[in-house]
């Protein structure tokens, strides 16, 4: 938190998230990408960009994507809120993130979280995409790794396991 921050006026809030209930006391301006890594201490959520671009920040509200950096921590609180940890079941992957397992999906996984969140709101809606619709879908993300080929081998693969029967979340 910056000094600036540290001097304003806080306000007391409840964030769900994965199913949790964590109650933050924030200024009003503070971000949800900051209030979910330091606040909560769940710091899958990466933070690259800090204005929107990247996609790293992602998380789902309502089950629709969302970048925490441009997100209020405090508007967050009306909303179910899931970060990356919250996709697994317990120790086992999602179909999004076996599928990235399965494809090489990452290097160093900086933009990882953000491409999970984002594919799984994707699939849920679209369980049988072609190529270019996820190519399309995770457009908005950026990776400095990949090429993106594996990335959109990876969103088919996690709807080839979504329709194997994997849980569908
Ligand atoms: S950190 Fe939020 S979009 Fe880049
Ligand atoms: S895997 Fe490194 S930025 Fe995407």
């Amino acid at each position: 938190m910056s000094d600036s921050e540290a001097r304003e006026e806080r306000h007391e809030a409840v964030l769900r998230v994965n199913g949790v209930a964590y109650p933050v006391t924030v200024p009003a301006r503070r971000l949800l990408s900051d209030c979910l890594r330091e606040d909560v201490g769940l710091t899958g959520t990466h933070v690259g960009c800090e204005h929107g671009v990247c996609g790293a920040c992602t998380v789902l509200l309502d089950g629709e994507p969302a970048r925490s950096c441009l997100t209020f921590a405090l508007t967050a609180a009306k909303h179910e809120i899931t970060t990356v940890e919250g996709l697994s079941d317990g120790e086992k992957l999602s179909p999004e993130q076996q599928g990235f397992k399965d494809c090489h999906g990452l290097q160093c996984g900086f933009c990882t979280p953000g491409f999970l969140t984002v594919a799984t709101a994707f699939l849920r809606e679209n369980p049988e995409p072609t190529e270019d619709e996820a190519r399309e879908a995770i457009g908005g993300n950026l990776c400095r790794c990949t090429g993106y080929q594996n990335i959109v081998a990876a969103v088919m693969r996690a709807a080839e396991l979504r329709r194997e029967g994997e849980p569908t979340q």
